[in-house]
């Protein structure tokens, strides 16, 4: 046989092995959902990952909304935007007591941490979320909503064809890796009301604001897309909505 025969169907096995591993055992929702914290539009909330894209429109809407909004960032330098009801408190995700100290007074946690760290092992995304579960814990902070990916779980495959046999086996194989074991860590947690956002591939952009959610949104074959702006959206619209309390919504376009 031909060497690229024998590497398209090495490739394609590895892809395929990888995809059903990432699948595992896909997050069960919570029976009940909580009664609504019902804070109205004077929630403390405390981003993290507020330099990202979609970070910054979680601060620019929650600020928009009438929320008291503390921004979590290793550089202030990075987050350009300025309002009486915006904090900045530097300090890094991996640093507990950085956390501990920015998690003081708040009623919902808000999570878009990202990194570029492809080609290589990393816990950013899973050991970061378990410092923000203790410290909300240790602060009594009750909410926390995060955003994932779609193509995880029940959703692997619906990111699309290109994403689930090239991009995340081949670029971001850890990364995903890592988005596992952090969805993992955030469903063993019983204290906690929980909500997973996952989207599909995102852009920059205005908010469209007729973005789609729920458990059957994505694509198996073409790539869809949604602007970080409407993830922003739907992440706040979650403050005072049970729906998806201890589920994992995807959104898409
Ligand atoms: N790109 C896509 O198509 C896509 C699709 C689905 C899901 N997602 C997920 O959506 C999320 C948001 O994506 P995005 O592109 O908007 O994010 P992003 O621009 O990559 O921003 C990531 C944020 O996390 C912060 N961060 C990284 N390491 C940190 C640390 N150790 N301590 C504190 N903060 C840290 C970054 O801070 P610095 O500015 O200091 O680096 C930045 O503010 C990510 O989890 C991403 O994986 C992305």
């Amino acid at each position: 046989m031909a060497l690229w025969k024998i590497l398209l169907l090495l490739w394609l096995i590895y892809a395929l092995a990888y995809n059903l591993a990432l699948i595992r055992r896909p997050l069960r929702s919570k029976k009940k959902s909580p009664p609504s914290r019902g804070w109205g539009n004077r929630t403390h909330v405390l981003i993290i990952g507020a330099t990202g894209g979609t970070g910054f429109e979680l601060v620019r809407q929650a600020l928009e909304r009438g929320h008291q909004v503390t921004a979590f960032v290793r550089s202030a330098a990075g987050l350009k935007i300025q309002n009486e009801n915006l904090r900045v408190v530097r300090g890094d995700i991996m640093n507990y007591p950085q956390l501990e100290a920015a998690m003081q007074g708040q009623s919902v946690v808000l999570s878009a941490l990202g990194h570029r760290r492809f080609y290589m092992p990393t816990t950013i995304l899973s050991q970061g979320t378990a410092n923000i579960m203790r410290a909300m814990r240790a602060c009594r902070v009750p909410r926390l909503i995060v955003v994932s990916s779609l193509g995880v779980g029940a959703t692997v495959g619906r990111l699309g064809l290109p994403a689930t046999f090239l991009f995340v086996p081949l670029v971001l194989p850890f990364y995903f890796w890592d988005r596992v074991r952090q969805e993992k860590l955030i469903e063993e947690n019983k204290d906690i009301d929980w909500i997973v956002v996952r989207p599909s591939i995102l852009r920059d952009g205005p908010a469209r604001g007729n973005y789609r959610h729920g458990f059957n949104v994505g694509n198996y074959i073409m790539p869809r897309k949604i602007s970080r702006a409407d993830v922003a959206d739907f992440m706040l619209a979650q403050l005072n909505d049970d729906l998806y309390v201890g589920r994992a919504p995807g959104v898409c376009d």
